[in-house]
């Protein structure tokens, strides 16, 4: 068993962190990858919202839990053993730290082309916890818009993580158009454009899944959708030394 890639999606709150994930997700799957999704978010536990999973209550979290899978995506979110969708979750750090352990290493992913992590807003538990599980591992996607808090939260994500050697594999403008954010020096993979229709489905319990978008939306999504599969691939999350190329090599 084994998961090929980790990507963390990082960036200030509400800027479409989950809702681009899953929908970068499901179009992964759609080009025949082996997805899934963990939701990273204790506090607020909302992807089952987002594909309308109703919660399944906590007499359901065991020790070995597995994945649930919506039209082929592998699904992992504390909002399933809630009771309630608005169930509060107010945590120390110790038990979030323990909680994520067991959502990353005790949980049968199975094969995967790609564990997405979708991150919750801030710099919290769940980042330092991530943070030292996946270190040199995983890679990380921020979503940013141009205003000036959240592409300084990208600067202050990516010092973070990088302490981690958790590598940026770039930045995805959020309802925006193409253009560089001032003082942004990350790689810009896509501008993803404001979509009411997108609205639309955030009214609805798994309005996303049935969601299309114009072509405008649709476009840029598979622009990012393929630059960010290509990145991940390029930039391994073991990369080689100098000396163990060499050596490789037979030099
Ligand atoms: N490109 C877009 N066009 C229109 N609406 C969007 C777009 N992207 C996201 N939204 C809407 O913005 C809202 C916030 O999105 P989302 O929940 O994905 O943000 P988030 O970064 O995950 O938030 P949090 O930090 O709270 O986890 C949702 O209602 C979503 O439908
Ligand atoms: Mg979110």
């Amino acid at each position: 068993l084994e998961i090929k890639n980790y990507l963390l999606v990082a960036g200030k709150g509400g800027i479409g962190k989950t809702t681009l994930s899953l929908l970068l997700a499901l179009r992964w799957l759609e080009k025949g990858k082996r997805v899934g999704i963990l939701d990273a978010n204790l506090s607020s536990p909302d992807i089952p919202l987002y594909l309308g999973i109703p919660p399944l209550g906590v007499e359901t979290l065991k020790e070995d839990i597995e994945p649930l899978e919506v039209q082929g995506l592998k699904v992992l979110s504390l909002g399933l053993f809630l009771e309630r969708r608005w169930t509060p979750v107010s945590w120390r750090g110790p038990i979030r730290h323990r909680v994520l352990q067991h959502f990353v290493n005790k949980v049968q992913w199975g094969d995967l082309d790609l564990l997405l992590i979708d991150m919750p807003p801030g710099i919290g538990e769940e980042h330092l916890t991530l943070g030292e599980l996946l270190k040199g591992k995983a890679q990380v996607l921020f979503v940013s818009d141009s205003s000036r808090g959240a592409v300084f939260e990208v600067k202050r994500l990516n010092a973070f993580f990088r302490q981690f050697g958790i590598k940026p594999i770039g930045v995805v403008l959020n309802k925006e158009s193409w253009h560089r954010p001032r003082g942004l020096k990350l790689k810009l993979l896509g501008a993803i454009p404001f979509e009411p229709e997108l609205l639309l489905a955030s009214k609805e319990e798994g309005g996303l899944l049935y969601f299309e978008g114009g072509k405008t939306f649709r476009t840029s999504l598979k622009r990012l959708a393929n630059r960010c599969f290509r990145m991940l691939n390029r930039e391994s999350g073991y990369p080689l030394t100098l000396k163990a190329r060499i050596l490789l090599k037979g030099g």
